[in-house]
């Protein structure tokens, strides 16, 4: 949902243009969490210490269009060199107001642009606010709900009740008075060279550079004000006494010049440092003469925090696209690896044992609970409709699985004794985490499954399991999908791993994940036939998967990966439920995919295959390598390895990954930055 990065560069000469791109290669990064619109503030042509300006530049459209307007700047002198700047970037995914330049951010508090900041989130209360300053004489230019923000600091501002104030108090003071989820950054021109950054509920982390070494660096948690007394009637004396006295990761040390990354996600960092800090909710970070303090809204007498500076474990060839042509196509083609980066250090295949560490400790808890409950949205939720059956069977306990949305709306019934786990590849999703907190509330133990280590439900969760599947860009997710199918069975075998009855079994399912990444290259070798097959359906205007059993999940994400990227409509259909309606829509020009594998439910998609046939339907048959000829010779086939029944998704969903992207090329779209979609859904 929206990308913010800001750079702050602390006596590190860098020119106009250096700023620039830094600026713009950051959002370039973070384009995949919103691509309607973006802008930048940085300082105006004339500022310096004393008389400090900022310039606005937003657009309509992508960044690169943003990147050409950058240089139409004629008042700008690229080469002008900045020995100290702060400048803020944003890239936006549309909630409140269409895409335009007025409705982009940054968003100001007025013409003169003295506050100017950037929002990832949605403020809940914002017409509330809206008319509140409306009635004390604010003027409003966009339809958004971030632009109260703005005006609300300047309004804090001047009416501060001494000469003085800091920029972290009014900031603190603003906060206090929103509500909804964000994550903001403030650039003012009455603090030039500082930069203010908070959170509530959207991500937001600060990558340092400098050359000391950070690694064993802890900032100390300040409380409120604090650190800012004297703030009434401050002078140039007090303030710089102030400065020195904050708490602050280079209170020793000789600071010469250091530079600061804010940033959604660490994608858009990692090119730059890999020492980061991830905020918290209601930690205000603030940057003043070089020196970093955080300090905490609400903190409780005793609560001595600090924030670790955390080495990033990310590579960068991780987020680049290489000779791919889509950052999706890069993320199907990593699954062989991928999958077994989720299951290294758990699955021991010479002793058949599994063990994932972040859920050893609650093992008992889980074994003794009354039910499971598997929440998430979108592809996260296909996941957990994958393994529901492999769950049931192997922890013995009934297994539920929910759409977040749908369980919060329907107050739904959670006891002390559930266990409920929350799956998610951002782990920052607004519906999956609202109902994170929702269960709780009710005492029910809490599990995060998310590939993004220090995401809000990792952290608000009593435990869980990363699913390693490394950095995915695309909008579409795809090895995310397989990764999370592999965690739940990898949860599954341990959780039976004393259950004498169901060795046999477990021992198949070993076996069979230590054969996957071989089997899973197989399938992405059939990548041209699917190519194929894609030029002859790339002009269809609809697209039906069926299947059933262990398969079901595949055909609901095939029929989401196609219509997300392709725009074609395109279901996922249970095969037993043919009969029930959707066999109306079957006559020889619907296109049909059917998987039918060998497994427990093969004789009953044979006799749905045999209602498509009667009804004149061609379908495409995604069928097991096995197969007979004669099923071969009869339709157009793709054929993907054998596996045990409980992993046979993860190879049949992986044909309808590489079809939905050739469509989607096909048909002329842009397969990272699908239309009116964002990559993590931090809005409810
Ligand atoms: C999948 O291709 C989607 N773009 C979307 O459905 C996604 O899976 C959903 O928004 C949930 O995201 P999460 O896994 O980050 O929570």
């Amino acid at each position: 949902m929206c990308g913010i990065f800001a750079y702050l560069n602390y006596r590190v000469p860098r020119t106009r243009k250096e700023i620039f791109e830094t600026l713009v290669k950051g959002l370039q990064r973070l384009e995949y969490r919103g691509y309607d619109s973006a802008g930048v503030a940085v300082d105006g042509p004339n500022s310096n210490e004393r008389n400090s300006s900022i310039c606005l530049v937003k657009k309509r459209g992508k960044v690169k269009a943003l990147d050409e307007e950058l240089y139409k700047q004629d008042s700008m002198d690229l080469e002008a060199e900045l020995d100290t700047h702060f400048g803020i970037a944003h890239t936006r995914w549309a909630t409140h107001g269409v895409p335009s330049a007025v409705n982009s951010h940054p968003h100001r508090s007025d013409k003169n642009n003295e506050f100017v900041v950037i929002h990832n989130g949605i403020i809940t209360n914002y017409k509330e606010l809206k008319k509140y300053l409306q009635i004390k004489g604010y003027e409003f230019e966009s339809e958004t709900d971030t632009e109260v923000i703005p005006k609300l600091i300047k309004y804090v501002f001047d009416n501060w009740e001494s000469e003085y104030v800091s920029f972290s108090s009014l900031v603190e003071r603003v906060i206090q008075q929103l509500e909804g989820a964000f994550a903001l950054v403030f650039k003012s021109i009455h603090y030039p060279g500082e930069a203010i950054a908070t959170r509530r509920g959207s991500p937001l982390l600060i990558g340092v550079r400098s050359k000391f070494d950070l690694s064993t660096e802890e900032i100390p948690i300040t409380y409120n004000n604090s650190n800012f007394k004297n703030e009434n009637n401050e002078n140039d004396a007090n303030r710089k006494q102030r400065l020195n006295s904050l708490t602050c990761l280079y209170s020793v040390g000789d600071l010469k010049a250091v530079e600061y990354y804010f940033a959604s996600d660490a994608s858009a960092i990692i090119e730059h440092t890999n020492k980061v800090i991830y905020l918290e909710d209601d930690d205000i970070a603030a940057v003043a003469e070089g020196k970093l303090s955080i300090h905490r809204m609400n903190r409780l007498a005793g609560d001595d925090s600090s924030r670790a500076i955390q080495t990033l474990q990310m590579e960068m060839q991780q987020i680049m696209k290489g000779n791919f042509k889509a950052f999706m196509q890069k993320e199907i083609f990593e699954q062989p690896e991928s999958v077994v980066n989720t299951m290294r250090g758990r699955v021991c295949f010479e002793n058949n044992t599994v063990i994932l560490g972040g859920l050893k400790d609650h093992l008992k808890e889980i074994k003794r609970c009354r039910r499971l409950i598997v929440i998430g949205c979108g592809t996260s939720f296909h996941a957990a409709v994958a393994t529901r059956q492999i769950l049931e069977e192997l922890t013995e306990l009934p297994v539920m699985v929910e759409l977040a949305s749908d369980f919060l709306d329907r107050n739904t019934p959670v006891f002390r004794d559930d266990v409920c786990f929350f799956i998610s590849q951002s782990g920052e999703t607004a519906d999956t985490l609202m109902a994170l907190r929702y269960c709780k509330d009710r005492g029910a133990l809490t599990v995060g499954v998310t590939n993004t280590v220090g995401s809000s439900i990792c952290r608000e969760t009593s435990c869980g399991i990363h699913i390693n599947a490394g950095p995915e860009i695309g909008v579409a997710s795809t090895k995310a999908y397989t990764s999370q199918f592999v965690a739940f069975v990898m949860f599954g075998l341990m959780m039976s791993e004393d259950r004498i009855s169901l060795q046999k079994r477990r021992l198949e399912i070993i076996s069979s994940l230590q054969a996957l990444p071989g089997q899973i290259k197989a399938v992405l070798a059939l990548d041209s036939k699917i190519k194929e097959l894609a030029d002859e359906l790339y002009k269809q205007r609809s697209l039906l998967v069926m299947g059933r059993g262990f398969n079901y999940a595949t055909c609901l994400e095939g029929a989401l990966k196609i219509k997300e990227i392709t725009y074609m409509h395109s279901e996922g259909i249970l095969a037993g439920e043919l009969k029930h309606g959707p066999l109306a829509l079957i006559d020889k020009h619907m296109p049909v995919i059917m998987i039918i594998v060998r497994d427990a439910c093969y004789t009953k998609c044979q006799n749905a295959l045999q209602q498509v046939i009667a009804r004149q339907g061609c379908p495409i048959i995604i069928c097991s390598e096995d197969d007979p000829e004669s099923m071969k010779n009869a339709y157009k086939t793709i054929e993907i390895p054998h596996t045990v029944d409980c992993l046979q998704g993860i190879l049949s969903v992986i044909p309808l990954q590489l079809m939905s992207f050739h469509l989607a090329v096909l048909r002329g779209y842009d397969v990272d930055c699908p239309r009116n979609l964002a990559k993590s859904v931090t809005v409810e």
